[in-house]
């Protein structure tokens, strides 16, 4: 995720920009540049880090003059932080700049066939290639180039573009990524959202996928693919700009619990190719992955949690043990590791001091090491052997979703595509579990359309001092992350137990009206923890069962019943935490906590 925003009109653009840039930094702020056309030229300034480091480079704005210009604020996937890599991206000879949100997911093919035409890459970005196809496909008319290079692109894009021969205008095109155009008087702007405008304008235009528009400071024509104008409406925004800011949700948790089903989604597609799983950031042989005698899965909180969830997945396709292991536990734990065994590091944003101390830790006894982490260039994913990222964009609210969802996302990519090379499952098998996991963002998306009564439930149980979250193998790994939700962001202590283990000392707490989150989605189990859930109700529990649509035997035995879409249970993970998320957020906003930062929490955790 990364931040663009656009100007025309009579006044010097830079410091418009930069103002509009610092309000999307949320959406990304490793690096941030600025390009203007002034006098027939482009001038672009970037910089590594934030957005005061590119005031200060162009003194605020005013080295920088031009009335017309674009911005960008950047969120790396394609290459790490840095000056050279940050937008706006230069066409080769020096017409068109542009900058880009999104993922170009064909840009390798691209790039070979670009550079076989003598294009120059300057960057690692998959943006590049963007600026190049300009280049190759303007013959004078701008419209025609841009709407000829969208049609090369593959994956999602919101793209700003400026070009020299035609200074006053900005070129706009979208697919699959938030723009937003703003509407003024005598000057007009783009956004990828409403934060960036609200300060100068309330008018907007929704641009949807597949269109095109041209901007100048009097006018916006909206076009078609077939270059045939669209009429669009202005609508009025009524957010203010920290509504705005959060996409007018009331928290950035509940805002990244929305995001979920794109996240997912933007992490899977670009590695399933032609029906095959391509992981091209590793070196992952069938010859290496046959010499590895055990997994080892290490990472703190949620983290821990997604790879506690995915031992499931993984040793039930690649018949390989996987061991899963606290960070915080293992840097101390003289573990027996050594070539034979992949230790695999999760991460959301690559920076934990447990996470690292642990991973050099197995580095030293030779494991090959794959991070699965967010943030790009963070200290885990250089250390990494290969760094596999999740593409969930920034995440603000100490509590992870997307980053957690996300983690499982990859893990499902490599448990398939591991057992494919190793050749543990059929090909029939693989077909089938690969449309599974193409099809598990529509299933998150159900799940959260589908749970507006979690509000209702939340209001049900929040006023209790103790809950306690029980399931059997995944729904107990599920379980803990849902308690660790439900601790972190209400303070309400909440335990989470394998539901057969509550016998041997836990059940002494159930009591009265205590609620008991039950889950049981696994099928070849379901009789054993409905055990479960009659032995607590039977000492006074009040039981909150989650379970997959269309299974009626749970509701004669639990007081409320949460529905998920059924899913293949190796998958289940990313829909079952859905509702315990929402659940979380719910009852902490009932008991009025600080969700999005919560008290003694720090969103990365960069001491022991
Ligand atoms: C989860 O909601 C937490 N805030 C926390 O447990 C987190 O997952 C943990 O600190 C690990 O962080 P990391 O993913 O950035 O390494």
């Amino acid at each position: 995720m990364c931040g663009i925003v656009g100007y025309t009109g009579v006044q010097g653009a830079s410091p418009i920009l930069l103002e509009g840039l610092k309000k999307l930094e949320y959406r990304g702020y490793d690096s941030a540049g600025i390009a203007l056309v002034n006098d027939g030229t482009i001038s672009i300034a970037k910089v590594t880090g934030r957005i005061a480091n590119l005031c200060e480079k162009t003194n605020d704005g005013k080295d920088y003059p031009g009335t017309t210009g674009i911005g960008h604020t950047r969120w790396a996937t394609h290459g790490a932080p840095s000056d050279t890599n940050a937008h706006p991206h230069m066409s080769n000879d020096g017409r068109f700049a542009i900058v880009h949100n999104g993922i170009i997911e064909n840009y390798m093919s691209l790039h070979d066939e670009l550079t076989a035409k003598g294009y120059h890459f300057e960057s690692e970005t998959d943006t590049e290639v963007i600026v190049h196809l300009l280049e190759m496909y303007y013959k004078g008319d701008i419209r025609k180039a841009v709407i000829k290079t969208s049609a090369r692109l593959q994956g999602s894009y919101a793209l700003g573009v400026i070009c020299a021969d035609d200074p006053d205008k900005l070129y706009v095109a979208r697919e699959a990524s938030p723009l937003i155009l703003g509407v003024g008087v005598g000057e007009n702007f783009f956004a990828s959202d409403v934060t960036a405008l609200v300060s100068y304008t309330r008018n907007a235009i929704y641009l949807e996928d597949g269109e095109f528009a041209e901007i100048s400071p009097e006018e916006i024509k909206v076009f078609d693919v077939a270059l045939q104008p669209v009429n669009k409406k202005i609508s009025r925004i009524v957010w203010d700009i920290q509504a705005a800011e959060k996409g007018g949700y009331e928290h950035f948790m509940l805002k990244e619990i929305m995001e979920q089903p794109r996240a997912f989604k933007a992490t899977i597609a670009p590695r399933i190719k032609e029906g095959e799983i391509v992981l091209d950031e590793t070196d992952l042989s069938k010859e290496y992955l046959e010499s590895v005698n055990k997994i080892v899965i290490t990472a703190c909180g949620s983290a821990y949690y997604a790879g506690c969830a995915a031992k499931y997945t993984i040793e039930k396709l690649c018949r390989v043990p996987v061991i899963t292991e606290l960070a915080s536990e293992l840097r101390y734990a003289d573990p027996l590791i050594d070539e034979h065994t992949l230790l695999i590091v999760l991460s959301q944003s690559g920076e934990t001091a447990d996470t690292i101390a642990a991973m050099k830790e197995c580095k030293s006894r030779g494991a090959k090491t794959i991070a699965i982490v967010n943030v790009v260039g963070s200290t885990i994913a250089k250390l990494a052997d290969h760094a596999l990222y999740t593409w969930a964009g920034p995440e603000i609210a100490v509590a992870t979703t997307k980053g957690y969802t996300t983690q499982l996302a990859v893990l499902y990519l490599f448990s398939l595509y591991t057992a494919k090379k190793i050749g543990s499952i059929s090909d029939e098998e693989f077909n089938r579990l690969l449309t599974a996991l193409k099809a598990l963002p529509k299933k998150i998306q159900e799940t959260i359309d589908t749970n507006s009564k979690i509000h209702q439930l939340a209001i049900k149980y929040y006023d209790n001092k103790s809950m306690f979250f029980i399931g059997r193998n995944t729904d107990y790994a599920i379980a803990l992350e849902g308690a660790l939700k439900m601790k972190e962001i209400s303070y309400i202590h909440a335990e989470s137990y394998a539901a057969g283990e509550l016998k041997h000392g836990t059940i002494a707490l159930i009591e009265e009206h205590r609620p008991v989150v039950a889950l049981c989605y696994n099928e070849k189990i379901m009789e054993k923890t409905l055990s479960n859930i009659v032995e607590v109700k039977a000492r006074g529990a009040d039981v909150l069962a989650l379970t997959y649509k269309g299974n009626h035997q749970i509701v004669s035995v639990a007081n409320d019943v949460i529905y998920v879409p059924k899913v293949d249970t190796l998958f289940s993970a990313a829909v079952e935490i859905i509702p315990l998320q929402m659940l979380a957020y719910y009852v902490a906003k009932l008991n009025e906590c600080d969700i999005d930062k919560p008290k003694n929490l720090a969103k990365s955790v960069t001491v022991e």
